[in-house]
C-alpha cells in the first residue's frame, strides 16, 4: 500500500492536512502513515495523538524522501518542492494562480501535483473534496464572529431596564459560500442583515437565510455559474451605488473574490470616510493587490481617523484551526480515495476531477 506523509511546511499557517481521526483511518486501511514533527501541533494536534492511531512522526525531509503520497494545506517552499521526485504525488493547495516557476520544475521532474483549489466543484463526486468551500464556510461564520466581537454595541435588539438597545445593521457583501455563512451567523447573532452579490441568483440564497438582498444595476455571471471581473464602467457603477447604501450599516463583511483576479474595489476610501463612527468592516478578500474595503491591510486591524475599523482576514479561516484541519482532511481523504485504486497509486489525468487539479492541466501542457 502506498505510504502517505503529511508535512507542514507553509509557515505560519496553522492548519494540517491529516487530523490523528483521518490519520487513524488511512493506517486502519493499510497505509503506513508518516508525520512530520509538530505538524499537527498549531492546530491542536500533538504527535503522541498521531502515534496513537498508528502513524509515526519522522523529520520533514524523512516524509517527503520515504512518502508516495504528500499531503499539506499550503504549497511546500521552494526548497521542499525541490527534493520531491518523479512518480511521487503532492495533494495541496497550490497557488497555481501566483508564482509557477517552482510548480513547473516539479512537475517537468515528473512530480503529480494535485492543485486542491482547482476542485471542479461543480462535479458532485468533486464536493467531498473541495476545500474552497470547507474553508470558506469557515472563514465566513469566524468573519461574523469577529466582526460581532469587534463592534462595540449589541448585535439582537435587547430590550433590558436601562433601555432599548437597537440590532445592529450589517450588510455581507459577496453572497457566496463565505457570504452565506457569514450571513447566517449573523442573523444567528441577532442582527438585521442584508447581502450583496453581483450574480442574480444570490438573490433567492440571501433571502431563504432570512435577510434582505441588496441590488445595484449591475450583473455580472461568468464560467461556471461564477461571478466574473467587472469592467471598468460597470465597477465605477457599482461602486456609486453600492457607496452611499454601505455607509449606513454598522458592520460590513467584505468577501467578493473573482479567481485568481485582483478582488474587486467595493468599499471605497470615500466610503469609509462617511460611515460612522464604531462601524466595523471585515475584508475576506484583503491581499497585497487590495481588497474590497479600501484601506484593509491582511491580517491587520486598522481604526481610521474617523473612527471605523478595518479589519484585514484573507485567512481567517486558519484562525480556527482545528476545524479547519478536520475539514481539509476529510476533503484530503476523499482526493485520496480517488488517487489510490486497488492499493496502487493512479494518477488518472483522464479522470474529470483528478485531470482537473493536476498540473500542469492537460490543455496547458498541450
Ligand atoms: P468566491 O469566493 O470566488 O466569491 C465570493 C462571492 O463574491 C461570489 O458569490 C461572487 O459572486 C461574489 N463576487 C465576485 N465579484 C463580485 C463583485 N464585483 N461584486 C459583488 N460580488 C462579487 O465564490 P465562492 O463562494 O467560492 O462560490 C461562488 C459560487 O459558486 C456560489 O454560487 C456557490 O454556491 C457556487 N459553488 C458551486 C458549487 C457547486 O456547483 N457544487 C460548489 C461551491 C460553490
Amino acid at each position: 500500500m502506498p505510504v502517505i506523509a503529511t508535512i507542514r511546511d507553509a509557515l505560519p499557517d496553522r492548519r494540517t492536512a491529516l487530523t490523528p481521526a483521518v490519520a487513524g483511518q488511512l493506517v486502519k486501511a493499510g497505509h503506513e502513515v508518516l508525520v512530520a514533527k509538530a505538524a499537527g501541533q498549531a492546530a491542536g494536534f500533538e504527535d503522541a495523538a498521531y502515534s496513537a492511531v498508528g502513524a509515526t512522526t519522522v523529520s520533514a525531509a524523512d516524509a517527503v524522501s520515504r512518502a508516495d503520497v504528500v499531503v499539506a494545506v499550503g504549497r511546500p517552499s521552494a526548497a521542499t518542492l525541490a527534493k520531491f521526485r518523479a512518480g511521487q504525488v503532492l495533494v495541496a493547495s497550490l497557488d497555481s494562480w501566483g508564482d509557477t516557476v517552482p510548480l513547473d520544475k516539479a512537475a517537468s521532474k515528473g512530480v503529480k501535483l494535485i492543485a486542491l483549489e482547482k476542485v471542479p466543484r461543480q462535479i458532485s463526486r468533486a464536493q467531498a473534496m473541495d476545500v474552497l468551500s470547507s474553508q470558506a464556510s469557515i472563514a465566513g461564520y469566524r468573519a461574523g464572529i469577529v466582526a460581532a466581537a469587534a463592534y462595540g454595541r449589541y448585535l439582537p435588539m435587547m430590550v433590558t431596564a436601562a433601555g432599548t438597545a437597537k440590532p445592529a445593521s450589517v450588510l455581507v457583501l459577496g453572497a457566496g459560500v463565505a457570504g452565506l455563512q457569514a450571513i447566517a451567523t449573523a442573523r444567528r447573532l441577532g442582527a438585521r442583515v442584508t447581502g450583496y452579490d453581483v450574480r442574480p441568483a444570490a438573490r433567492e440564497e440571501v433571502t431563504s437565510l432570512g435577510a434582505q438582498f441588496l441590488s445595484t444595476s449591475v450583473d455580472a455571471v461568468g464560467e461556471g455559474g461564477y461571478a466574473r471581473e467587472l469592467t471598468k464602467e460597470e465597477a465605477a457603477t457599482q461602486q456609486k451605488e453600492l457607496g452611499d447604501a454601505i455607509a449606513t450599516f454598522d458592520i460590513v463583511i467584505a468577501t467578493a473574490k473573482v479567481p485568481g483576479r485582483k478582488p474587486p474595489l467595493l468599499v471605497t476610501t470615500d466610503t469609509v470616510k462617511a460611515m460612522r463612527r464604531g462601524s466595523v468592516l471585515v475584508d475576506l478578500a484583503a491581499s497585497d493587490k487590495g481588497g474590497n474595503v479600501a484601506g484593509s491591510i491582511d491580517e491587520e486591524t486598522v481604526v481610521t481617523k474617523n473612527g471605523v475599523t478595518l479589519i484585514g482576514a484573507a485567512s481567517i479561516a486558519a484562525d480556527m484551526a482545528p476545524a479547519a484541519s478536520d475539514a481539509w482532511s476529510r476533503n484530503v481523504q476523499a482526493v485520496l480515495a480517488a488517487l489510490i485504486v486497488d492499493g496502487k497509486v493512479d494518477v488518472n489525468a483522464e479522470d474529470d476531477v483528478i485531470g482537473a487539479m493536476l498540473i500542469p492541466t492537460k490543455e496547458a501542457s498541450v
